[in-house]
């Protein structure tokens, strides 16, 4: 062979990559980009984001802290002043005390969630999921060679587990669970008594731990936020992941934390330094000033979310075959919609899953949602409610008159 000659190999990428899943809320939101690229007008109701700008003060504080200077390597688990602010708004919204030693702060919630995921599970761990559950905890168990355990919450209970439910689920091989309250996809809320009846059955079982995901605790129609960690039996295996991006609106920031105990904390922290090192310096100082900013500017955008859900509920009411919980958090609504199984399209496909019924609604009302297979509930669609209210409206009329045409 010549000495200049290039050889081609196939290229072979890792076995981990193959298998783990694109993100299908990002999916579905590239397919009604590329609609709205050919000039379709797109209502897209896919994206778990709030439609609202990150507050001014906030926005200042980074401009003040790009003035300052805010420019280098800032400590892996984060500055320590957002450390304590962080731990100071543990105190006051829910009264557990941590020192920053506890705290990790991370590039977005979901870095924390990984981190702790990482650094927990082991192959062949099994690591009990509540359904329908956020789109990546499932991959990030993939990643770490866990084994998914999904427990799905019924429609009946607002697609709540609960500790009966749990128990009967628990093996010698769980060794961790994972849940959002409020719920994304659902929007359910875990009362008090709920997360009591969960941390009895925790405290049965000293090998398992929980991640538990408040990442929307700010967005709740239900007043009262309760936190698993609240509970002394099981504050020291209970991780409690939130962030910036949801309540102050700041999902470009990148900005999320966990506390849990210091042994945990160090282990993500670990983790992290091999991986980001930190998040952004700047957008750290953002949210240090948020927390220290309190809760208001939240609770103004939580009133249009709710707002929008009443809309939403009462708009959906007229459709039919939609089963639709009322969401008592978060931003979604999360219909079952196994009442539109084994209709045909004006075309004669057969609609055989929420997935079919999503890209049918794409296609001809041109409305984009998610279909809950990738939230392990296949027989559901997401919509977010995080839109303007005129769109939301226009949405679910068109989604009412294509939804006529199937026969
Ligand atoms: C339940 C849940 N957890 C975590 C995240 C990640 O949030 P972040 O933007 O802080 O990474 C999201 C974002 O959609 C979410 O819905």
């Amino acid at each position: 062979m010549p000495a200049d000659a290039t050889t081609f190999a196939p290229l072979v990428l890792s076995d981990r990559i193959n298998a783990m899943q694109e993100s299908q809320t990002i999916a579905m939101a590239k397919k009604a980009r590329a609609l709205a690229a050919e000039g379709v007008d797109v209502i897209s109701l896919s994206f778990g984001e709030p439609d609202f700008q990150t507050p001014q003060y906030i926005k200042d504080a980074a401009k003040k802290a790009l003035d300052e200077g805010y420019t280098f390597y800032t400590p892996v688990p984060g500055y320590p002043e957002l450390r304590q602010a962080i731990c100071d708004k543990f105190e006051r919204d829910n009264q557990l005390s941590y020192a920053p030693e506890n705290i990790v702060v991370s590039t977005g919630a979901k870095q924390a969630l990984a981190n702790a995921v990482l650094s927990l599970v082991n192959p062949g761990d099994e690591v009990i999921v509540f359904a329908p559950y956020w789109v990546s905890y499932e991959e990030m168990v993939k990643l770490a060679e866990g084994t998914t355990i999904t427990l799905m919450g019924t429609l009946e209970n607002d697609f709540k587990v609960t500790a009966q439910e749990l128990e009967a689920a628990i093996t010698p091989r769980t060794r961790l669970i994972m849940y959002s309250s409020p719920c994304n996809p659902t929007g359910s809320v875990f009362s008090r008594a709920e997360l009591g009846a969960i941390a009895e059955v925790v405290a049965r079982h000293p090998q398992v731990h929980v991640l538990a995901d408040e990442i929307y605790e700010y967005i709740n129609f239900v007043g009262e936020h309760a936190s698993l960690a609240q509970f002394a039996a099981v504050k020291d295996r209970v991780i409690t992941v939130n962030g910036f991006s949801k309540g102050y609106a700041m999902t470009g920031w990148r900005v999320g934390y966990l506390a849990a105990r210091k042994e945990i904390a160090a282990a993500c922290e670990k983790m992290q330094s091999q991986i980001t090192s930190a998040t952004c310096s700047i957008a750290q100082r953002a949210a240090l000033a948020a927390l220290q900013g309190g809760r208001s500017s939240a609770d103004e955008m939580v009133a249009a979310y709710r707002r929008r859900r009443d809309l939403v509920l009462e708009l959906v009411k007229d459709i039919p075959g939609f089963r639709t919980p009322t969401p008592s958090g978060a931003f979604y609504i999360f219909p079952d919609v196994t009442g539109y199984f084994g209709k045909a399209t004006p075309t004669g496909e057969v609609i055989s899953s929420a997935a079919d019924l999503a890209l049918f609604m794409l296609n001809d009302a041109h409305v984009a949602a998610v279909d809950g297979g990738a939230f392990g509930a296949p027989n559901c669609i997401r919509f977010s409610t995080a839109a303007a209210d005129e769109k939301l409206r226009e949405a679910f009329i068109r989604i009412k008159n294509s939804l006529t045409k199937l026969q």
